[in-house]
């Protein structure tokens, strides 16, 4: 469904992203797992459209991200890293104004934010001020709003970073929900145990290269586990709380 050839960016005199190149099949989720600064966010920025890269090309069933961003646009869901919430507008609010960008009619776009609101289980809070909203809560209201156009590819960029374990686990809960709904789900963490919990592929992510792409089960066969497989390609830790 997504190719990734070669693709570059870079800041500067600096790489960010160093000719990766890797595919994602229909329905299955990958982590692209590595520690601040390694090139998560730009590579997501780039398949997502909103970064244009300096090399390479990103297909989604064939048809080239860069040069038709629109199609992309309808097929793919972002989740940012940083919130792009509306703290003084309720939830209800927010997820009118994501779906009006989306040109979605109203009525459409009030079926689908029930229905994202109810799966991120937000539902009873909708007439809520975000601002009053835990961190935990801000992200899954995030979630919803990649949802409003349904599109079949998700792209979460540490999708739990900073939010308390309770509501880490209700995110998780959303994308194993998403993940049996048939979803593609990319997203970027430098949390081992997510990745070994929700992913079918792992994509360890290091100075911008891509230094082993397997599955969960093909790690452990090789390396014990992912940590085991991460000190050893890059000679380093990846901690818990290493990177945001
Ligand atoms: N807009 C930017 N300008 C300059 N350097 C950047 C910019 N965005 C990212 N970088 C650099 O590119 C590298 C990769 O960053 P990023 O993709 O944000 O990594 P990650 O998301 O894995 O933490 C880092 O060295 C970062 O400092
Ligand atoms: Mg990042």
């Amino acid at each position: 469904m997504l190719d990734v050839e070669q693709l570059s960016k870079r800041f500067g005199s600096r790489t960010a992203v160093d000719a990766i190149s890797f595919g994602i099949g229909r329905g299955e989720t990958v982590g692209l797992l590595g520690p601040n600064g390694a090139g998560k966010t730009t590579t997501i920025a780039m398949i997502s459209g909103i970064s244009k890269p300096d090399g390479g090309e990103v297909r989604l069933d064939g048809v080239s991200v860069v040069r038709d961003a629109d199609a992309l646009k309808r097929r793919v869901g972002l989740v940012p890293q940083d919130l792009a919430l509306y703290e003084e507008l309720s939830a209800w609010a927010n997820l009118q104004l994501f779906g009006g960008l989306y040109g979605l009619g109203a009525r459409q776009l009030r079926q689908r934010a029930e229905a994202a609101l109810a799966l991120v289980g937000l539902a009873d809070r909708s007439g809520e001020r975000v601002g009053s909203f835990s961190g935990g809560m801000k992200r899954r209201l995030n979630i919803a709003g990649a949802l409003l156009h349904d599109p079949d590819l998700l792209l979460l960029d540490e999708p739990t970073v900073g939010v308390d374990p309770q509501s880490r686990n209700a995110i998780f809960d959303n994308l194993e929900e998403l993940k049996r709904r048939g979803k593609t789900l990319l997203y970027t963490t430098h949390y081992m145990e997510e990745a070994e919990r929700l992913c079918d592929r792992v994509l360890i992510l290091d100075h911008g290269r891509i230094l082993a792409d397997d599955t969960v089960a093909g790690f452990k066969r090789q390396y014990l586990n992912l940590e085991a497989a991460f000190m050893r390609l890059t000679g380093r830790a990846l901690r818990d709380g290493a990177g945001a």
